[in-house]
Parts: structure tokens; sequence; C-alpha cells
């Protein structure tokens, strides 16, 4: 059985109240599975390491420093080196990734229908300002997506872009009016089969001018908004077939009106999108007043998770060739054959929280503990005794996509954990 879970874009208002499975807030728009299928094959080689050591990455021909990105001596600097070494991997310029492969039919769907007159840029770095990030999409000063807890800062003016939107007044202020920006995402979470710190989006943009809509005798909020909801229906049948779909209205602070566009794919309704009629604001700071626009933003794994079953979104990061040899260049209704589930394995971990404590916090120690070993966090027990203390535990999964753990390995992870949680998170093991 695959369920999916509800999830949602990080700035829509329906998203702000969500909880996760354990009672969280959670702020996020990857997709969510679980997976079905158990097959064997022969074990590969153990590999020790858990991460590759990285000192110096590449994006887009400009070499970044881990200096650049982890620093350990600036308290704003939450970046850790497990997210560090995501930086250059660009999953969405492989044209033989699942990531890739969704770019490119989203390019094709564009081409022939605009006649190639949307611009495409996939290698814009993911280091932004606070500025391009927030202030240049009117996100309020107090908007839960600028705490530490749910972004990656560099340092106080920089950081680790947590959504493609960051892009939009920039490209407007240099003149670009129609546009794709496709690149990695960063944002902390908690963690399970559908969400990852990193992953990918998408981002549309449409510039109109009153000779588009004076034609048609609308009015220009509604002239947007009619074109945006074609475009992108037009886009989900090109990607899906065809599907049942459905709008539902929901809040962004850059698009008024704005939307989630949802379909129904094996019996739940999935959201698959966020969008809108771009606010005013924005295209004024670019001498755009006396045009509209409309905007989206999607989101690459959740697409792909469906389109390819893809069950586990860790997978996407494998460089196993039994996941990657089962994708080609421009082949995009392929399924992919589940070929292992390895035993899980299961620990608890119990502490005294502290004032401070955040489940993201809790699930970053581990991710940098236990790298893509870990398959789920989950609070299972949680009180507050009689002097006002309160206890949490919660279970780890441990399990690899590509062979079985030993329990050797699993107790020496938990045992890390433990001594990282103590020393990190202010917390009292119990
Ligand atoms: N940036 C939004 C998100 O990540 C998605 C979005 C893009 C919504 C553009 C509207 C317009 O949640």
């Amino acid at each position: 059985m695959t369920i999916f879970s509800v999830q949602s874009t990080l700035f829509s208002r329906a998203s702000i109240v969500l909880l996760s499975s354990n009672g969280f807030k959670r702020f996020s728009f990857a997709s969510s599975f679980s997976s079905n299928a158990v097959y064997s094959s022969p074990l590969p080689k153990m590999k020790k390491r858990r991460y590759p050591i990285v000192s110096a990455v590449d994006i887009g021909g400009v070499t970044i420093a881990r200096n650049d990105v982890v620093k350990d001596d600036d308290p704003t600097n939450n970046v850790p080196d497990s997210i560090f070494s995501k930086l250059g991997m660009q999953l969405h310029r492989r044209d033989k990734h699942p990531i890739g492969i969704i770019k490119n039919a989203i390019y094709d769907y564009f081409d022939s229908n605009y006649a190639k007159k949307f611009e495409k840029l996939d290698d814009l770095s993911p280091i932004v300002s606070t500025k391009q990030n927030f202030d240049d999409v009117l996100v309020p000063a107090d908007h839960v997506s600028r705490s530490l807890n749910d972004t990656y800062y560099i340092d106080s003016q920089t950081v680790l872009r947590c959504h493609t939107s960051a892009h939009q007044a920039e490209l407007l202020r240099k003149g670009h009016s129609r546009f794709l920006v496709t690149g990695d995402v960063y944002r902390r979470d908690s963690i399970d089969a559908t969400h990852y710190p990193v992953f990918h989006q998408m981002e549309g943009f449409c510039v109109f001018s009153p000779e588009d809509w004076n034609e048609s005798g609308k009015d220009p909020t509604l002239y947007a908004a009619e074109d945006l909801k074609k475009c992108l229906e037009g886009l989900a049948r090109h990607l899906f077939g065809s599907v049942e779909m459905r709008w539902v209205d929901t809040y962004f602070p850059f698009t008024d009106p704005s939307f989630e566009l949802e379909i129904y794919f094996k019996e739940d309704w999935l959201e698959v999108l966020g969008c809108g009629v771009t606010e005013q604001g924005i295209l004024k700071q670019s001498g755009l007043e006396n045009n509209v626009a409309w905007a989206f933003g999607l989101g690459l794994e959740r697409l792909a998770m469906v389109l390819f079953d893809i069950p586990d979104i860790r997978l996407f990061w494998s460089s196993d060739e039994r996941f990657t040899s089962q994708f080609g260049k421009g082949e995009l209704g392929v399924k992919f054959k589940p070929f292992s589930k390895y035993p899980p394995c299961y620990k608890d971990i119990s502490f005294w929280i502290s004032e401070s404590f955040t489940e993201n916090n809790f699930c970053e120690v581990v991710r940098g503990i236990a790298g893509d070993l870990v398959e789920e966090v989950k609070l299972i027990d949680n009180f507050t005794n009689k002097k006002g203390m309160t206890s949490h535990c919660y279970r780890i999964v441990f399990r690899s996509m590509e062979r079985s753990l030993t329990d050797e390995e699993v107790n020496d992870l938990q045992s890390k954990v433990r001594d990282e949680v103590k020393r990190k998170l202010n917390v009292e093991l119990r």
C-alpha cells in the first residue's frame, strides 16, 4: 500500500498548522510514501564512510570552500557538513536522473506550448541573501520560515535558499520576464521517507503587458489567474496523463490570489505545486507597475516519487547502480523496481528536554551521525512530570537502502547519537 500524507508548500498558511505524525509543526514541501516491495539481492560491499570528505564543491563553475558555508565560530551558522556535501550535487542537471528527467519533461511542455519563450535557468547558486530569500518576495519579518529552526543560515545575512522564489526579484530586475528556474533548495525538517533537508524545485514566472489582457476585456488579475491555471492543468496532463485535479485556495506572501494544485493519485489528493498571481509590490520593485504576472513553484521529488514509483526520498541521492541504471534520458514513464528492502533496526532514546529543544535540531544531530542510514525519527512518548520537566522518547529507525546493517554498526551509531545529543542539545539523557 502506498500512503500519501498531507503536506504543503512552505509558505502556505495551511502548512503553518500542519502537524507531522508525531505532533510537531512542519513546514515542508517534500513527498510522502511507504513502500510495499520486499526483494532480495546480493549484498554489496560495506562502505565505512558515511559522508564523502569534501573540502570544496563546484557550483556552476564557482568553487565554494567548506569554510565559506560551514562556520564553526559564527553562532548564526547552522549548516552541518552533511548539508555542505550536497551543495555541488546538482541532481537536477543530470539527464538520466529522475529529477533531471522531470525537469526536461517540463521544459518540453513549455517549449512546445510557448514557442520556447520561457528562459531556462538551472545553475543559479543556492547561496542567497536573506533579502533575496525573504524580503524581495515580501515574506513578513516575523514569518516562521525565517527562523534558525527552519532555514540554514550561513551568517545572519546569507542563507541556503529555501525556495526557488528567492530568484524572482533579481531576474525581474535584470529584465527577464518569462522564466523557469530549477535548483536545489534547503530546509531543516524532521526525518521520514518523504522528507529530506535538500530537495529540488522549479519556479515558473510569466509577466504580462496591457496588450495581453486588453483584448480579452478581462480584469488583469483574473486574466493572469486563468492563464496560470490553464498552463498548469496542461502541465499536469503532460506529466500524469488524464488525471483528476482540483484547485485549492491558499495563502503565500508573494501571490494573491494563491492556489495549490492537487491531483488524484492512488486514491488520494496530492498537492503538487503552489502558485498565484504575483503581488504587485514585487513587480513594482523592478519598474513593472503596469504589468501583471503569475508564478508557480513545484517540488520535483514529489512529482518524481509519483511518476517513477520511488518509495523513499533518500534513493534520489543513491549512487548504487541498482538505482541509477533504471533511468534513462527522456524516459518519463519508467516504474522503479525496488531492488531490496533490508531489515530496519529500531533504537529508542529518551531525555529531559530544555526550553531550547526542537525536533529539527535533534533530527539534524541524528542525520549528522547516521546520514542516509536513518529512515525515520518518531516521537513515541512525551510527558511532563510533577516538577514540570518534560521527557521525550524518540524511536530512530535505521535502515540502509543498499545493504543490511550489522548490530555492531547500529549500536555504534546509536552510541554516537547519544554522545552528540548530550554534547549539542542541552538535554539530560535518561
Ligand atoms: N515558493 C513557494 C514554496 O516553496 C511556492 C510558490 C512559488 C508559491 C511561486 C507561489 C508562487 O512553498
